[in-house]
């Protein structure tokens, strides 16, 4: 068996986030489905059409190092959207259900950045000038919606202040 190496690492972690996005692609409309405020909504809707972009550019990753744009299925994210799914079901009618789902989705754009991180800076280590860009585009789209999804959770808090039950 032929010595690993790092474009074999790349490749490997280019399909982990490939097979990632596209579960993140069918989760989020499920989060905007079960969420309860319109911004929370709105922000997972627009984050579902970004993904569809990202797919893309993954897969004209694929194509730049000559490689069929193939995911490999990625325990990390299963786990982490399993536990979106939960607190679905458990916060279903809470107050703090919009708190929970803002949790788990900074909890996914963590992983993506830190995978995308690491494939940029491999694109570069290995001379993969084209694949820095798209790879840099989908990191700074995971960044900026990591923000928002900080600022929304912050706003809600605050505007309620009932994210205890009244009760
Ligand atoms: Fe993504
Ligand atoms: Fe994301």
């Amino acid at each position: 068996m032929a010595e690993k190496t790092l474009d074999d690492l790349f490749l490997d972690t280019l399909k982990d986030i490939y097979y990632a996005e596209k579960q993140i692609l069918k989760a989020l409309p499920k989060m905007a489905r079960a969420a309860q405020s319109e911004q929370g909504k709105a922000a997972f809707l627009q984050h579902r059409d970004e993904t569809e972009g990202q797919i893309e550019r993954l897969q004209q990753v694929f194509e730049l190092i000559g490689k069929p744009a193939r995911g490999k299925t990625c325990e990390a994210i299963q786990g982490i959207l399993a536990e979106g799914e939960e607190i679905i079901e458990d916060y279903k009618g809470s107050v703090a259900l919009d708190a929970g789902l803002i949790s788990s989705a900074q909890a996914v754009e963590h992983y993506e950045i830190a995978r995308y991180g690491t494939l940029k800076a491999w694109a570069e280590q290995l001379g993969h000038t084209d694949a820095i860009a798209l790879i840099d585009a989908n990191l700074q789209e995971e960044i900026a919606t990591d923000e928002k999804l900080s600022a929304l959770g912050e706003g809600s808090a605050k505007a309620k202040g009932k994210l205890r039950a009244t009760k």
